[in-house]
């Protein structure tokens, strides 16, 4: 996401327990919808799944109306579907097999925002289609196992790139995880590729961020669609996948606040 607000929090422990439990929730929300996510689906119908389960239990989803360049942001969730790296909008497309899907929820808990997304292998998929979504899990658990209270914001994308060079695979630069918590998208910007900015700045404790590295199977280059304005897709139309968590730099490590019941864990090999 880019960002367009300046502000970045040290949380204190009442604070960190009120984003655990925003992002408790929202990890509920993608196990929800996840059973769901499976080829003859809409993506609009995933969509409204997120949106009535996070409405009926009280909360917002942060997605929904938020401000953009051209126009508020249409949906309750973002679902990318093959070429598109990000901030593709839920509507008619069916998803068929082969297709890769990334879903990527926020919601809103009394104020506090949890954000986190998922790339799906929809039944069988090419072996291209496996790999950079594999490459894109790995990068974002490469990039987390990296960092300690005090590391270079850098190292995340030191890591993310190293990962991405064994597949020979791109790693959008526009795009970038960000600082969470009362705001969806704060200081710092969370580059994905190592900048001298984040060279300088460091993951100090009570700092909550994400980290999203979106993965290409050719170029990193990227163009938004003019027409609504949203969505994101490669330049050369090749595959992109994607992965976020959520995370609190504690005073012992990072903790993953957006861990799904039923989602892949940390070492897992996509089929
Ligand atoms: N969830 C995205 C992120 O990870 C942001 C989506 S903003 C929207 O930062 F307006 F497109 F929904
Ligand atoms: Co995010
Ligand atoms: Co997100």
């Amino acid at each position: 996401m880019l960002i367009r607000r300046r502000r970045r929090l040290k949380l204190n422990e009442q604070e960190r327990d009120q984003m655990r439990t925003a992002c408790r929730f929202n990890a509920e929300v993608l196990d929800v919808v996840r059973p769901h996510v499976k080829a003859g689906v809409t993506t609009g119908e995933l969509d409204s799944i997120i949106h009535d389960y996070t409405l009926s239990h009280g909360h917002v989803p942060a997605c929904l109306g938020y401000p953009g360049e051209k126009s508020p942001y249409p949906k309750s969730s973002c679902i990318s579907v093959n070429e598109v790296i990000c901030h593709g909008i839920p509507g008619d497309y069916v998803l068929k097999e082969g297709d890769i899907a990334n879903v990527d929820l926020t919601s809103i808990v009394d104020g506090w925002h949890g954000d986190q997304s998922e790339t799906f292998l929809i039944g069988n998929v090419s072996e291209e289609a496996r790999n950079v979504t594999q490459c894109a899990f790995d990068s974002l658990y490469a990039a987390i196992d990296s960092i300690q209270p005090g590391s270079p914001i850098s190292n995340i994308g030191s890591v993310i790139v190293k990962e991405a060079k064994k597949y020979g695979f791109g790693v959008v630069e526009k795009y970038v995880g960000h600082g969470i918590g009362q705001k969806f998208h704060q200081l710092p910007n969370i580059p994905h590729v190592p900048n001298r900015e984040a060279k300088r700045q460091k993951l100090e404790p009570g700092l909550c961020f994400t980290i999203e590295p979106m993965i290409n199977v050719g170029t990193a280059n990227s163009d938004l669609d003019n027409g609504d304005g949203w969505t994101v897709r490669t330049t050369d139309r090749k595959l992109s996948a994607q992965f976020e968590h959520t995370i609190l730099m504690t005073e012992s490590g990072p903790e993953i606040m957006t861990l799904t019941k039923s989602g892949p864990t940390k070492g897992h090999k996509f089929q």
